[in-house]
């Protein structure tokens, strides 16, 4: 007997796998997501994406380990700038760290896929000599030591491995032309890899939800703009910085997607690679295509999306003083600073619900997948908010929302206050929801 869940899920999966085959993925992994049963479990993920024909590269971060062996030497580590000044001691602990890290990513990795035939299937591993480093130097007056900067990525040397299969894995050490050994940062060579190997995407497995903003909470969605924006202002946790400088680089040069992710959430690599919905932040350059929150100046180029579908009885009319009041529930589809969709997401905090309405794209510009990119960001912010359901009323669109994922719903599923709404209407419109869980 097949499971409903099972044959949903693989569906929605497919496009995603046959997307992804051939393409170079480079995820970074924070120091603190390199201990069982973290490791493990990525480590089984890392198979099953090589095992989907994705070229891999991974490079691990070191700093937690080096602290613990600093702490058994009773030195206390020193840092500027929130990098580590790496004095001849700490350079020693570094490549300790460096060593026993790979070990146990490689050990891990010779798991294969937990509970699967391919458990113990042999995966190819390739370290090497694929950055060179140049020192940090004096910064505010004081001297960095051994922390380096990135000078250059062996990107031909990686790319040869991956081509033959392997899984590229890179250390946060690099020789300098003088023949020294300099201590690096995950993210300086994560971001840098993905640039100079022109990968499809760049995925940082930290251990918070994602990037979070000033109060806390986590941001589903950034573009480079909004990126940079947050930076000058300040607005981003003061530890979660170089994070997001360096997700904001890749992105501005051409890498398509960056994600940050929680590797304490099992299986949160799939969910974002496979699933519409994804989970942590999500970066994209957006050049000319964005989706942002709506503001009063939108107001105009809403109602010409809405007014002939309003006047066909499609949608539900809004006046203009109620698109005044409500516009913050509203984000449009900007490309080339023009307006070619909308959608609005009102949120039932109480009843953990949000409703997706007023979804338009432009007669122009449908069939391009203009819609599914509002409904993915809207399903982003709902679950951002932990809601755990979005539902939508239609007359006329019921289809397109089940092939995407939504199931049909009684009205008893509603949020109450919306019930009322419904049951008053003569709209008698259809009701679909997606679990959110
Ligand atoms: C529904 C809508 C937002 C989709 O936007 P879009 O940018 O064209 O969507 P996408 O490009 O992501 O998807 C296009 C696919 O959806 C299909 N589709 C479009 N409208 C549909 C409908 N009413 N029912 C079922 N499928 C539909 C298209 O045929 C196309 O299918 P294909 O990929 O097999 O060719 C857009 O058609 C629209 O604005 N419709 C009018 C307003 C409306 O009905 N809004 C919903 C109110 S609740």
């Amino acid at each position: 007997m097949t499971t409903p869940n099972f044959v949903k899920d693989f569906r929605e999966a497919a496009p995603y796998i046959d997307y992804l085959r051939g393409k170079t993925l480079v995820i970074g992994i924070a120091s603190s997501m390199l201990e069982n049963p973290v490791l493990h479990s990525l480590a089984s993920d890392i198979n099953l994406l090589a095992s989907l024909g994705v070229k891999i590269v991974l490079v691990h971060g070191s700093r937690r380990q080096i602290n613990a062996l600093s702490e058994t030497a009773g030195i206390v580590p020193q840092y500027h700038g929130g990098r580590r000044i790496t004095d001849e001691a700490t350079l020693i602990r570094a490549k300790q760290a460096c060593g026993m890290i790979r070990f146990d990513i490689e050990a891990a990795l010779a798991v294969g896929i937990a509970h699967s035939p391919q458990r113990g299937k042999r995966l190819r591993i390739a370290c090497g000599n694929f950055v060179s480093a140049r020192p940090f130097g004096i910064i505010d007056g004081i001297d960095m030591g051994y922390t380096g900067r990135v000078r250059k990525i062996d990107a031909d040397a990686i790319q040869q491995r991956l081509d033959a299969g392997a899984v590229a894995l890179i250390s946060p050490l690099g020789a300098s032309l003088s023949g020294k050994t300099f201590n690096l940062s995950m993210a300086d060579i994560a971001e840098a890899a993905a640039i100079a190997l022109k990968a499809e995407k760049l995925i940082f497995v930290v251990e918070p939800e994602g990037i979070m903003d000033e109060d806390g909470l986590l941001i589903p969605n950034l573009s480079a703009n909004e990126a940079r924006g947050l930076l000058e202002n300040g607005r981003i946790q003061p530890n979660q910085r170089r994070l997001v400088q360096s997700a904001l680089t890749a992105v501005e040069n051409q890498v398509q997607r960056v994600h940050v992710l929680s590797g304490l959430e099992d299986g949160s690599l799939m969910s974002e690679l496979f699933t519409r919905e994804g989970t942590g932040t999500s970066f994209s350059q957006a050049p000319f295509m964005s989706i942002r929150q709506a503001g009063s100046s939108d107001i105009a180029d809403i109602i010409s999306l809405i007014r002939p579908l309003e006047e066909a009885g499609i949608l539900l009319k809004r006046s203009r003083e109620y698109l005044e009041n409500h516009i913050r529930e509203f984000f449009v589809l900007e490309h080339d600073r023009q307006i070619y969709g909308c959608v609005a997401l009102k949120m039932f905090e109480e009843e953990q619900a949000a409703e997706l309405a007023c979804l338009v794209v432009s007669p122009n510009a449908q069939d391009g997948g203009y819609g599914e990119l509002l409904l993915e960001h809207v399903v982003r912010e709902t679950r951002a908010r932990r809601l755990h359901k979005l539902f939508a009323l239609s007359t006329h669109t019921g289809d397109w929302f089940i092939e995407r994922g939504f199931q049909t719903a009684s009205p008893e599923e509603l949020p109450n206050e919306r019930r009322q709404e419904y049951e008053e209407s003569k709209r008698r419109s259809k009701i679909f929801m997606m679990p959110l869980e």
